[in-house]
C-alpha cells in the first residue's frame, strides 16, 4: 500500500479521524495537502508530517463554500502538479435534538459541510483526476447514514446523502480509473463526541456488538487501505468501521 509520489488531500486533517489518515498517509509515503477550517491545528499536523519526511501543505477553507474548495484545488495544483487522492472527511455532528426541536437552520448548518462540501471537494478534483485518468476518492460517512440515529437526524441524512453519492459518482467514472469509496466508521474516540449529548453516546456503544468505541487509526488503516492501488477493484463501496454495528 505504498503512497510514495501520491498527492493526498484531506479535509478537516486538523485533528480527529482526518489527522489520523493525513498522518497513516504520510507515513506511507503521501505528500499532504491539509485543507481545515481552523489554520492553527492545520499547521500542527503539517509540522507532524514533516517530522516523518514528507511534504505537507495547509490551505484554509470551509468545505462549504465554492469558492474555496476551487481556490483549494487551485492551490494544490499549482504547488504539486497533481491530485491522486481525496480524502472528504470534514464533518460536523450538528446540534442533538429530536424533529420537534429541529429548525432549518441545524438542517443546513449539517448538510452544507457534510454533503454538499463533499459534493463540492469532489467536483473540485474530478477533472484533473479525469485528465490524469487516475484517482482515489474516499469520503467519510458514519454508521448513522445506515442506521439512522436518533436526535441526529440531518446528520444521520447527510451521511446517507454521502453513501449514494458515492456510489453514484464511482459508477460515473469507472473508465478513468478512478476509485469512488467511502466508510462509515461507529462511534470514534475523537473531539467532535464533544458536539453529542452523553446518552446518545452511550445508545450509540450499546448497539456495536465488539462493545467499545472505535480507534482513530482503526479508520485510517481502511482509509489507507482504499486510498491504495491494492484496492483497484474496489468502488463504490462503503466499508464499515464499526464493531460489527450495521445490520446491513
Ligand atoms: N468521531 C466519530 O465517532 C465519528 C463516527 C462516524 C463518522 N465520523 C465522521 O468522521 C469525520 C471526522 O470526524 P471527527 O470525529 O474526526 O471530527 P472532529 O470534530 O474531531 O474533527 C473535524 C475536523 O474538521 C474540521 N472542519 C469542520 N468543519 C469544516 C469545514 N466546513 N471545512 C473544513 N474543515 C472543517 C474541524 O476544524 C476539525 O479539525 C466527520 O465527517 C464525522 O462525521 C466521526
Amino acid at each position: 500500500m505504498d503512497l510514495t509520489d501520491k498527492v493526498a488531500i484531506v479535509t478537516g486533517a486538523g485533528q480527529g479521524i482526518g489527522r489520523a489518515v493525513a498522518l497513516r498517509l504520510a507515513a506511507a509515503g503521501a505528500t499532504i495537502v491539509i485543507v481545515e477550517l481552523n489554520r492553527q491545528v492545520g499547521e500542527t499536523v503539517a509540522n507532524e508530517i514533516e517530522e516523518l519526511g514528507r511534504k505537507a501543505l495547509v490551505i484554509e477553507a470551509n468545505v462549504s463554500k465554492l469558492d474555496q474548495v476551487q481556490r483549494m484545488a487551485q492551490q494544490t495544483l499549482e504547488t504539486f502538479d497533481q491530485i491522486d487522492i481525496l480524502v472528504n472527511n470534514a464533518g460536523i455532528a450538528g446540534r442533538t435534538a429530536t424533529l420537534p426541536d429541529l429548525d432549518e437552520s441545524d438542517w443546513d448548518a449539517v448538510m452544507d459541510v457534510n454533503l454538499k462540501g463533499v459534493f463540492f471537494c469532489c467536483k473540485a478534483v474530478i477533472n484533473p483526476m479525469i485528465e490524469r485518468r487516475y484517482g482515489k476518492i474516499i469520503s467519510v460517512a458514519s454508521i448513522a447514514g445506515k442506521e439512522g440515529t436518533p436526535t441526529l437526524i440531518p446528520y444521520s441524512a447527510s451521511k446517507a446523502g454521502v453513501i449514494c453519492l458515492t456510489k453514484a459518482l464511482a459508477k460515473e467514472v469507472t473508465e478513468y480509473r478512478i476509485n469512488v469509496n467511502c466508510v462509515s466508521p461507529a462511534v470514534i474516540e475523537t473531539p467532535i463526541l464533544e458536539q453529542v449529548a452523553p446518552a446518545t453516546i452511550a445508545y450509540m456503544v450499546s448497539k456495536i456488538p465488539l462493545g467499545r468505541v472505535g480507534k482513530l487509526e482503526e479508520v485510517a488503516a481502511v482509509v489507507h487501505f482504499l486510498a491504495s492501488d491494492d484496492a483497484s477493484f474496489v468502488t463504490g463501496q462503503c466499508y464499515d468501521v464499526s464493531g460489527g454495528r450495521a445490520t446491513y
